[in-house]
C-alpha cells in the first residue's frame, strides 16, 4: 500500500517536473529562436530605439514583436520575467529525487555491488554532491579564472570528469546518472536565481536612474547563460535516461555519460552558430556519427550459447522458464511478492510461457544484453541462468 501512494506522488511530481520544464526550456528556446529571426525595423521604428523587428502568426492571432536596444523611452506597466519555470522545475526535480532515489533508496539509488551503502549515508552523499557542485562552480565562476571563459569551461569539464567517475562507483547507473543530471539542473537554476535575474534587475535600475548598466552584470550573465545554454541538451538525455539500460547499466556508464553530454552540447552548439548566422550542418552530421560509433563501441557483445539440438528443446524450455519464474516473478507477475515492486513494473508479467514469448525480445534486451534485469539483481541471477534463458530465447525467437 505505502508503495502504491508514493507512486501516486511520483506521477503528480513527474508530471509537473515535465510541465514546468518545458516551459523553462521551451521559453529559452523560444528566446534564442527570436533573437535569431529579428529583422531590421523600419526607420520610424529604430527612431523608437528598437533595434529587431519580428512578425509571427500563432493560434489565431498576428504578433509585432519589438527588440529594444536598451529600453523603450517609457517602461511598459507589466514586464513579463522568465524565472518561476526555471525556480518550479528544479523544485518539482528536487522532490521527485527524494520520492524515487532518496525514499526508495534501497531499490533505486543504492547497489550493493557497487557500494555497501546505508539509505542514510547515500543521501547524505548525494546532497553533498549536489550542493557542493553548485558552492564549486560558484566559487569557480567568481574567482579570477572567471574573467577566462576557456578556463572556466577546461576546469568544468575535468570536474564532470571526475563528478561522472565518482558518482558511478557510489551509486546504481541510474543513480548516478540522475545525482549528474540533478548537479547540471541545480547549477542551471542556480545561474537564473543567482546571476540572470540580478542582472535584469540591474538593467532596469540603471534604466530607471538613466544611467548605462554596469557592464560587469552584462559580462557575468553572458558566462552564466553560455553555461546554460550548453547544459540544457545534456540534462534533456539525463532526464530520459533511466529508460535505456544499454548507457546506465553499461560497465563503462561514467565514460558514456560524459561522451553523451559532449555529444548532445556538440549540438547545441550547432544552434549557437545559427544564432550568429554561421550555418555548419557538419556539426550535426558529426553529432550523429559520434552516436552512430558510441552505438557500435557499446554494442551488447552476444552470448556464446551452445546450439541447441531438437530433442533439447523442451528441456531448455522448460528450465528458462523455472529460472524466471525463481528470479523474475516476484516482481512481474500478477501476483508479485516484491516488498517495493507490488505491482507487475512497465505491465511486463512473466507468468507462464505464453508471456515469456511475447517479451522474449525485452527479456533478452534487459536480462542477457544488459543485466539490468533482474533490477539490482535483487534475486541474484547467476550467468549460467543467463546463458540458459538466452539460449531459450534462440528457441523461440528463431
Ligand atoms: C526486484 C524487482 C524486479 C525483478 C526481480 C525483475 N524486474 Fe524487471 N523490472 C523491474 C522494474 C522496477 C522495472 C521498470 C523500470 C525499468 O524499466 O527500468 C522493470 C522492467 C522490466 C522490463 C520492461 C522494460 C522494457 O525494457 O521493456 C522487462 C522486460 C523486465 N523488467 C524483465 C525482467 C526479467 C527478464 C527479469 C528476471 C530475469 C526481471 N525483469 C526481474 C523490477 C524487477
Amino acid at each position: 500500500m505505502e508503495s502504491y501512494i508514493v507512486d501516486w506522488f511520483s506521477l503528480i511530481f513527474r508530471w509537473l517536473h515535465v510541465i514546468t520544464g518545458i516551459a523553462w526550456i521551451g521559453a529559452s528556446f523560444y528566446f534564442v529562436w527570436l533573437d535569431n529571426n529579428l529583422q531590421n525595423p523600419p526607420q520610424w521604428k529604430e527612431d523608437k530605439g528598437i533595434k529587431g523587428d519580428l512578425w509571427a502568426i500563432h493560434g489565431g492571432g498576428i504578433y509585432e514583436v519589438a527588440k529594444y536596444k536598451l529600453s523603450p523611452e517609457q517602461m511598459p506597466e507589466t514586464l513579463h520575467w522568465f524565472k518561476w519555470e526555471a525556480y518550479s522545475t528544479w523544485l518539482t526535480g528536487m522532490v521527485l529525487l527524494s520520492i524515487i532515489y532518496y525514499l526508495g533508496a534501497d531499490s533505486y539509488l543504492i547497489d550493493k555491488q557497487i557500494a555497501d551503502l546505508s539509505q542514510g549515508q547515500a543521501i547524505a552523499i548525494g546532497l553533498a554532491f549536489i550542493t557542493g557542485s553548485w558552492v564549486l562552480y560558484e566559487l569557480l565562476c567568481s574567482s579570477p579564472l572567471g574573467k577566462n571563459g576557456y578556463v572556466i569551461a577546461g576546469i568544468l569539464i575535468a570536474a564532470g570528469v571526475a563528478t561522472s567517475y565518482s558518482l558511478a562507483h557510489l551509486f546504481s547507473g541510474r543513480g548516478a546518472y540522475i545525482h549528474f543530471g540533478a548537479i547540471i539542473g541545480t547549477m542551471m537554476a542556480g545561474n537564473v536565481f543567482r546571476v540572470i535575474m540580478p542582472s535584469q534587475r540591474a538593467l532596469l535600475a540603471a534604466i530607471e536612474k538613466g544611467e548605462s548598466p554596469d557592464p560587469k552584470w552584462g559580462a557575468k550573465a553572458k558566462l552564466h547563460s553560455t553555461h546554460n545554454t550548453y547544459l540544457t541538451l545534456p540534462l534533456i538525455f539525463i532526464m530520459i535516461s533511466s529508460h535505456y539500460p544499454m548507457t546506465y547499466a553499461h560497465q563503462f556508464n561514467w565514460i558514456i555519460l560524459l561522451v553523451i553530454v559532449a555529444i548532445t552540447a556538440l549540438a547545441r552548439q550547432y544552434f549557437v552558430l545559427q544564432h550568429k548566422k554561421i550555418h555548419k550542418p557538419s556539426i550535426l552530421v558529426a553529432a550523429a556519427a559520434a552516436t552512430l560509433v558510441l552505438a557500435i563501441v557499446i554494442a551488447p557483445t552476444p552470448i556464446k550459447v551452445a546450439a541447441v539440438a531438437k530433442n533439447q528443446e523442451q528441456v531448455i524450455t522448460e528450465k528458462a522458464k523455472a529460472i524466471i519464474t525463481e528470479r523474475c516473478t516476484s516482481c512481474h507477475s500478477a501476483t508479485a511478492t516484491d516488498d517495493i515492486f507490488v505491482m507487475a513494473p512497465g505491465g511486463v508479467m512473466l507468468d507462464n510461457l505464453e508471456q515469456m514469448k511475447m517479451w522474449a525480445p525485452r527479456i533478452k534486451a534487459r536480462s542477457i544484453d544488459s543485466k539490468d534485469m533482474p533490477f539490482m539483481n535483487k534475486t541474484h541471477m547467476t550467468d549460467e541462468e543467463r546463458a540458459v534463458v538466452a539460449q531459450w530465447i534462440i528457441i523461440t525467437t528463431k
